[in-house]
């Protein structure tokens, strides 16, 4: 493999894409060395597909209502990736359960961002379920995808304080401030390698050195 694909991504996407933008912007500015090699929504009508075509990136619709199982429609998309020379695949806002196909191809390569300090609130309205229970601190957790849902190693999170007067729409845009923040770093830490699993701890390179 050489030194590019290497450090390729994959980004699935299902919808407005902000936290792809985030990836490429990151590229671009240089605080993060890699590649976007292809962008795939399972929606046709997804505004990401837009920001990565006007940033020059492959982008293909798989939609997951034309395959007969998940199986398959994982499978379609595992062609995509590998045809692109991805290492490691980042989800970002991907509203479809991912399962053995795309996790068998990318072991402990499939990242996650999720609008929650996890194992707290997973799941969908991350940010509502965080206001109904009332917590004061929520916030944003970068994961590995595993078979259980948001359930994977948390490579990194940042706190995000709740306000009295919070609403979904409010807490969400200052959650999604540090999920901008926190994608590229979390992907910078997983492609420069030297970390390691301990059970489900992921141990970054600067601790188990
Ligand atoms: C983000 O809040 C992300 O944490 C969650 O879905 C949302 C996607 O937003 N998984 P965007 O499509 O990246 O703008």
């Amino acid at each position: 493999m050489n030194a590019t694909a290497a450090r390729t991504l994959g980004v699935l996407i299902s919808g407005r894409g902000s936290n792809l933008q985030a990836l490429i912007d990151a590229i671009a500015e240089g605080r993060l060395r890699a590649t976007i090699g292809v962008v795939i929504s399972n929606r046709a009508d997804a505004a990401g597909l837009e920001r990565a075509r006007a940033s020059s990136i492959r982008a293909v619709v798989v939609e997951h209502r034309g395959f007969p199982s998940r199986e398959a429609f994982e499978a379609a998309v595992v062609d995509e990736l590998q045809a692109a020379g991805v290492r490691l695949v980042c989800l970002a806002g991907f509203m479809r359960l991912v399962g053995a196909t795309l996790l068998d191809a990318f072991p402990n390569a499939v990242l996650n961002i999720h609008p929650s300090l996890l194992p707290c609130f997973p799941g969908v309205n991350a940010q509502g379920q965080a206001l109904e229970h009332g917590v004061k601190i929520s916030g944003a957790t970068v994961h590995l995808v595993t078979r259980e849902l948001d359930n994977g190693p948390i490579v990194l999170q940042a706190p995000v304080p709740v306000r009295a007067d919070d609403t979904p729409e409010t807490l969400s845009a200052r959650i999604l401030i540090e999920e901008h923040r926190l994608y590229p770093e979390a992907v910078r830490t997983l492609l420069d390698g030297g970390w390691t699993l301990q059970g489900r701890r992921f141990v970054p390179a600067s601790a188990s050195r």
